[in-house]
């Protein structure tokens, strides 16, 4: 944990420049990126023909709503270099973000995006309380997906001590943990629950880790999960957002003395929301799916991309640059069951109130008689074994279910380790009704 004198340190002027400031440098870095792809990407002068807009017809950041959404479909559909705007010789990295269907999508870099990217992951180090000189234990996976490399230009360009570590063989985390004894640790929040039962299964009491600060992300995650990990290794836990399209981790990140939600790095991306029916940009304050166009990126800049995130916008408080909320799903992850939409995290806040049962879950969507059924499977926690006292935590937990989210769900409480387990982002939910 950080100490309670803690002040933030090193801060960049942008991220505490007045509102009036952030707004003209996002005015002129608007400008640059409309006209950068109208000129660089023939998919995005296609769009934006096909609509009647041009980028003279931006001079204010309202202007911006005329301009269409991009999508997946369109990066998709462009597979896979046909959205970069600069010539394949000026590309210096590519990522990819696998997708449960079909093709990856794509994104490249140039030196300098890459140079953008790893000044805002370290600066988002620094917001989570890392400082240089200190050791990070980086979990994230390295290869395509952003994570790892994300992490470890940040943490590096922050001078702090790298240990690429990547995702999987948990035992070996528990022990360079043990041993090289690092101060921060990167990982999505459900693999970091991994770590945590191995260290019990081998006898190491967590908090007498030398971990003080975790960054969690890539996944949708509760602050009732936050309070457990925090509780459970005595660290700081702070959440980090980024998607691959918009660059990969660090688009956003909650500052450690606050953890009121996450400062979106309004110098680098433009954020709006809005209402996921109409395309209606709604005002601050109110949910809806979050877009973003980026600012600055050469190789593959974006212009209003949707990202399926569901979150609102909320005023600065630890930076003046606007704060998300945490985000509570996806569209996608969005169930229908029997009528009713629930998010998986709905469930994990439910859950996370059952003493006896530990935090790992996975949602099966059945049909049964042409009706939709949620089976949730669960765990015990180790120390309650006993038959009748997990049947009726299970109980007690669809009961939280009926009452709070309004569904009827089936609960399966396994054995300690019955849950699926991933070396990164969680897979919570297994749809198996069948296609219509
Ligand atoms: O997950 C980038 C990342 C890596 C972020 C490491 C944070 C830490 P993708 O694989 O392209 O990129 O997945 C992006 O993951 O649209 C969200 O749905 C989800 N996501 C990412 N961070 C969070 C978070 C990386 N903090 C998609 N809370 C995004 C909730 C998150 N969901």
């Amino acid at each position: 944990m950080i100490d309670r004198n803690y002040k933030p340190y090193g801060l960049e002027p942008i991220e505490t420049a007045s509102r009036d400031e952030i707004a003209a440098l996002q005015t002129q870095r608007l400008k640059w990126s409309l006209q950068h792809v109208y000129e660089n990407v023939p998919a995005y002068k296609k769009k934006f023909d096909a609509t009647g807009v041009s980028p003279s017809d931006f001079s204010r950041i309202e202007d911006l709503a005329k301009f269409p959404f991009t999508t997946k479909h369109d990066l998709r559909d462009n597979y896979p270099f046909g959205m970069f705007a600069v010539p394949q010789d000026r590309i210096a990295r590519i990522h990819a973000s696998s997708g449960t269907t079909g093709k990856p999508t794509v994104v490249g870099y140039t030196k300098k995006d890459i140079d953008t990217w790893s000044g805002l992951m370290a600066r988002s180090i620094r917001a989570s309380g890392g400082r240089p000189g200190m050791k990070v234990h980086i979990s994230y996976g390295y290869g395509l997906f952003t994570g790892g490399l994300g992490a470890h230009y940040g943490a590096e360009a922050l001078g702090c001590t790298v240990i690429p570590v990547s995702g999987g063989m948990t035992e070996r985390q528990v022990q360079l943990i043990t041993d090289f004894k690092p101060d921060i640790i990167m990982v999505t929040p459900s693999y970091m629950l991994a770590i945590l039962d191995e260290f019990r299964i081998k006898g190491l009491d967590p908090r007498e880790s030398s971990l003080k600060i975790g960054i969690f992300g890539a996944e949708p995650w509760t602050n009732s999960m936050r309070a457990e990990i925090e509780d459970a290794f005595g660290i700081d836990a702070v959440d980090i957002y980024g998607l691959s399209e918009v660059m990969g981790p660090g688009v956003a990140n909650e500052c450690v003395e606050t953890k009121d939600g996450l400062h979106i790095w309004e110098d680098h991306f433009y954020p709006e929301v809005i209402d996921p029916e109409t395309g209606k940009v709604l005002p601050d304050g109110e949910r809806g799916e979050l877009v973003f166009t980026s600012l600055s990126k050469e190789a593959m800049p974006v212009i209003r991309y949707r990202t399926r995130d569901l979150t609102r916008l909320l005023p600065g408080t630890a930076r003046s640059h606007r704060r998300m909320e945490k985000v509570t799903g996806r569209s996608d992850d969005m169930m229908i069951v029997r009528g009713v939409n629930v998010f998986p995290t709905q469930i994990e806040e439910l859950l996370m109130r059952c003493e006896r049962l530990s935090p790992h879950y996975q949602i099966e969507l059945l049909r049964e008689e042409r009706l939709d059924v949620m089976r949730l499977l669960v765990e015990a926690r180790p120390d309650c074994s006993d038959s009748r006292m997990r049947e009726s935590e299970g109980a007690a937990l669809a009961t939280h279910i009926r009452n709070i989210i309004g569904i009827g769900a089936q609960v399966v409480v396994g054995d300690p380790g019955a849950v699926e387990r991933s070396a990164g982002k969680a897979r919570r939910i297994i749809d198996k009704r069948p296609k219509e």
